[in-house]
């Protein structure tokens, strides 16, 4: 039986991670793959510069185009990242007849939907396995193994990075920017750090599943997306005093309205396992009516982490080479045909409980008026929490925990008393979801 020849587009973390794997457990890979699979050529950027694997045995270029050019090879995987050259390429590729494996999240969020009929098209696959959340296999999770379900929502840590942050931020007090550089020091953090920050990175692996999950296409540009540089160390604590942790969680769920689909600050109860996710783990919760709550756990990045999953794309695309294009697993889970319309709510419409924390003066009458507001747009507080008078200025913060209500009486109540004459500073708010 021939082998399967493999074009890799970009030997750095993942794309080394990927040889290494690939020759380490060769012999297992093909055992489950059923034919030999050979990485015959790579393109790298930059040939002087050193790889993190041996190259020996694939044809080394720096022609990314020339690689998926090729005649001889089959399956593409493409490792360079963004939207830009690797749109190109991989563009290509499909129209070559081959079969692309992708770890770019950005390249499926914005275009996958033109991708992926194109690929059907042509009759080959677009894997991305490695896109969402590095080694977790929360694709085929809930594209294959989760089939029987509808869906009702799911929340993921989905940025390794910024869960870093948070985590260091709650057990050393440590300040954001200085964990930060340490998480660039790791390499985790994406190129443009503010992709992980202001939650793009997660919006994006976010979009991916949440398509996957209802069966809708691919809608990045109506993700509501808030990034965790506002988050202060009293939140963190004060969270904590009140038995929540702050995580930048994805959350996509199905309402009658439409879909949700947000990545923020989120309080959660830290009774909840996915509330234990720490450091650059990745975890996603998905609730499904017939099976209930499932929480997968695993590295969100990192090069080995990720490789396995790229393998794992790879041998599916193998296995299934010589199958008829129209039974394969659709890319979306959903047939192309079967895909709906269902609206993705404005984050005006969204529901939630809240954390408000309000720095007011230390004047009788205060919390009547932030009290009589709150009550005027129907919002009911679940506890409060005065603190302390903070030392200069008599500035007192109050902790309010509020009942569920939709954003936009929330962004009503927070500006009139934002315009109270004895509010200091804007009102600082984290939407709280039980997970329950
Ligand atoms: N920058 C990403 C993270 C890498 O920190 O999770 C994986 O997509």
């Amino acid at each position: 039986m021939q082998s399967v020849k493999i074009g890799v587009l970009g030997l750095g973390t993942v794309g080394s991670g990927t040889v290494n794997v690939l020759s380490r457990n060769l012999q297992e890979i093909t055992g489950r793959a059923g034919r030999d699979i050979e990485i015959t050529h790579a393109a790298v950027r930059d040939l002087t510069k050193e790889t993190a694997c041996s190259t020996e045995g694939i044809s080394l270029t720096d022609d990314a185009m020339a690689v998926v050019n090729n005649p001889d090879i089959q399956v593409i995987v493409e490792l360079i990242g963004g939207t830009g050259v690797a749109l190109d390429l991989v563009t290509k590729a499909i129209e070559n007849g081959k079969h692309v494996v992708t770890a770019n999240k950005a390249l499926i969020a914005l275009h996958g939907n033109e991708l992926f009929a194109k690929a059907q098209e042509m009759g080959v696959t677009i894997a991305f396995e490695a896109a969402v959340a590095g080694g977790i296999p929360i694709i085929k999770a809930m594209r294959e193994g989760l089939a029987a379900n509808s869906i009702e929502w799911l929340a993921g840590i989905i940025n390794g990075t910024g869960n870093f942050i948070l985590t260091e931020m709650r057990d050393k007090e440590r300040d954001f920017a200085d964990v930060l550089a340490e998480a660039q020091a790791l390499g985790y953090a994406e190129a443009d750090p503010t992709f992980d920050v202001e939650g793009i990175d997660a919006a994006h692996k976010l979009t991916i599943m949440a398509s996957i999950a209802f069966g809708i296409p691919l809608q990045f540009d109506k993700a509501y997306t808030e990034g965790i540089s506002k988050i202060a160390q009293e939140d963190v604590k004060y969270a904590a005093e009140l038995g929540y942790r702050i995580k930048h969680l994805g959350i996509a769920k199905k309402t009658e309205q439409g879909v949700e689909l947000r990545v923020h600050p989120t309080m959660i109860p830290h009774r909840r396992l996915i509330a234990n996710v720490d450091g650059v783990m990745n975890a996603v919760l998905v609730q499904g009516d017939a099976v209930g709550p499932t929480l997968y756990y695993g590295a969100g990045a990192g090069s080995e982490a990720t490789a396995s999953a790229v393998i794992a794309d790879i041998v599916d695309i193998v296995r299934a080479v010589t199958t008829d294009p129209e039974n394969r697993v659709p890319h979306l889970a959903f047939q192309p045909d079967a895909l709906s319309d269902t609206p993705i709510l404005p984050v005006s419409e969204v529901v939630t409980s809240y954390y408000l924390r309000v720095s007011t003066e230390d004047k009788p009458g205060v919390l009547a008026d932030i009290t009589r507001i709150l009550g005027e747009q129907g919002i009911s507080i679940e506890a409060i929490l005065q603190k302390q008078p903070e030392e200069q200025g008599g500035i007192v913060p109050v902790i309010m925990l509020t009942q569920e209500v939709v954003e936009k009486n929330m962004d009503a109540a927070i500006a009139q008393i934002e315009a109270l004459e004895t509010v200091k500073d804007s009102v600082m708010r984290i939407r709280m979801e039980s997970l329950g």
